[in-house]
């Protein structure tokens, strides 16, 4: 099994979990680190809305959770016409723990449909080397 298609399956297993009564939009995400572990995360919504947190969000806390800090490649899936790309909060959310060469795949229910880099995504972003402490 390629990396996309373990990210895709792994994507696509979480959105079944996805609690999103609100807006009925159901999203998976799934990412890859540089040791190749892979860990999904999906939407979880709240009735005071905006405490809702994006899938990718989700992820990103179980790699932590695990130990791990590298995001070598993230794929997000959800339905409808318009591809599902990673809301703003999200992006800056994954150039703390990856680079601009990043691979942020962008799928529909029956694949992967668009393929960027987070440089393309977040250009000219604010990450983890311009602090004054540095990048940890
Ligand atoms: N959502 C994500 O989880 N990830 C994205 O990349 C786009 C949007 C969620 C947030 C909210 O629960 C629902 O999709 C509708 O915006």
């Amino acid at each position: 099994m390629s990396s996309i298609e373990a990210l895709f399956s792994a994507a696509s297993k979480a959105r079944l979990s996805a609690y999103a009564p609100y807006s009925g939009f159901a999203v998976g995400a799934a990412l890859a680190t540089d040791s190749g572990a892979i860990f999904s995360g999906t939407n979880v919504e709240n009735a005071a809305y905006p405490v809702g947190t994006c899938a990718e969000a989700a992820a990103i806390a179980a790699m932590v959770v695990a130990g791990q800090r590298r995001i070598a490649e993230i794929l997000i899936v959800g339905e409808g016409d318009a591809l599902v790309t990673p809301c703003g909060a999200c992006r800056q959310r994954m150039r703390e723990f990856a680079g601009e060469d990043a691979k942020i795949h962008v799928a529909g229910t029956t694949g992967v449909r668009a393929t960027f880099t987070l440089g393309a995504l977040l250009p000219e972003a604010f990450g983890p080397s311009m602090t004054k402490a540095g990048p940890p």
